[in-house]
């Protein structure tokens, strides 16, 4: 019998898949079509401070290999979350990560804090890399000084693991890594959505209501995978890889380059049964090459034969 268990931080894990935030809800809707016991965790919504009513529609855009999305954190507040939202959460099958979003330092620790008091919680991830929001959203993951503020001011509410979810929209994310795991997070996710923009070229108008948005799905997949194996050289720290995972082959890219555990978002908004499905291949998987552990796999890909300065370069 193979393990599929995992450890983010703190945060032990039957599988080590779980469903990304924004993507899943709560899991209600879900539940009677899946085997949610198969699931590591729910990373639930971004809830902020105060209630948003986020963005206008168009809020998703499907494009060839995924979809844009610009939602703007629609969400309750973190009062009605606390009091009316996480009490209808109990006896979930697995346990359930909290997600901070906010606009200010005081704002992810006041949030964090509030989450993390709650029993329902079992982790909480802080969403410092949200592009969709019309000022800061971004700003935190973008500025790896302003990055272990937020972070450093976040710990200190709280001993639940804490996860930091980076944003691909830089030019060096290992540095921005190196930061928060220097300010005190727990783990990282590893990466949100990519910057991206439609046009229709009959009206001429953007796509979305908020003319740019965030990138998901397989589209994104190669650009994760390289984030993933670059922060995991940079840190020590477990790294929950996202971004286009739909199988298990995308999810064992993931875990060769680095990750401890992977997050699945896009692909439930077609197939729901996609955790179930990734934790059994990945069981098959292992089983097949006599592995005891997904554990084993993490962070061996075996880069020894593509050594790109033999080369003069990456591309091209
Ligand atoms: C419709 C939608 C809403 C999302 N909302 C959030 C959110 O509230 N907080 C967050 O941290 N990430 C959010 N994300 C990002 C996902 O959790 C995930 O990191 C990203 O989409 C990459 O994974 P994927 O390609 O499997 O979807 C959202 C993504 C989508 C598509």
């Amino acid at each position: 019998m193979v393990s599929l268990e995992t450890d983010i931080g703190g945060l032990r894990l039957s599988h080590p898949t779980l469903m990304g935030s924004g993507c899943y809800g709560s899991g209600d809707e879900f539940a009677p079509f899946v085997d949610q016991t198969a699931i590591g965790a729910i990373v639930l919504k971004s809830v902020t401070r105060l209630p948003r009513l986020g963005n206008p529609t168009p809020r998703l855009v499907r494009t060839p290999a995924g979809m844009l999305n610009a939602i703007g954190l629609q969400n309750p507040g973190i009062d009605w979350y606390v009091e009316r939202e996480l009490p209808k959460y109990a006896g979930r099958a697995c346990p359930l990560v909290g997600s901070v979003a906010g606009f200010s330092v005081d704002d992810y620790a006041y949030v964090c804090e509030r989450l993390a008091a709650d029993d329902a919680i079992a982790a909480v991830e802080l969403n410092i890399s949200c592009p969709n929001v019309a000022s800061e959203g971004e700003t935190f993951a973008c500025d790896p000084a302003l990055a272990a503020k937020v972070v450093k001011t976040a710990r200190t509410t709280t001993d639940k693991p804490l996860i930091v979810k980076l944003s691909p929209n830089v030019t060096d994310i290992a540095a921005v890594a190196v930061e928060v795991e220097s300010a005190g997070a727990d783990a990282l996710a590893v990466i949100n959505t990519v910057r991206g923009m439609g046009i229709d070229v009959e009206t001429w108008r953007p796509r979305l209501g908020n003319v740019t948005g965030g990138l998901s799905g397989p589209a994104i997949r190669p650009i994760a995978v390289l984030a993933v194996y670059e922060v995991a050289r940079a840190v020590t720290i477990p790294i929950v890889g996202q971004g286009g995972i739909e199988t298990v082959t995308d999810a064992l890219e993931f875990f060769l380059a680095g990750a401890a555990a992977v997050a699945i978002g896009t692909a439930n908004f077609t197939d729901p049964r996609t955790p179930e499905r990734i934790a059994n291949g990945l069981r098959d998987y292992l089983q097949q090459r006599g592995i005891a552990s997904i554990r084993e796999i993490v962070g061996k890909a075996n880069v020894g034969l593509a050594d790109a300065h033999e080369y003069e370069g990456d591309e091209g």
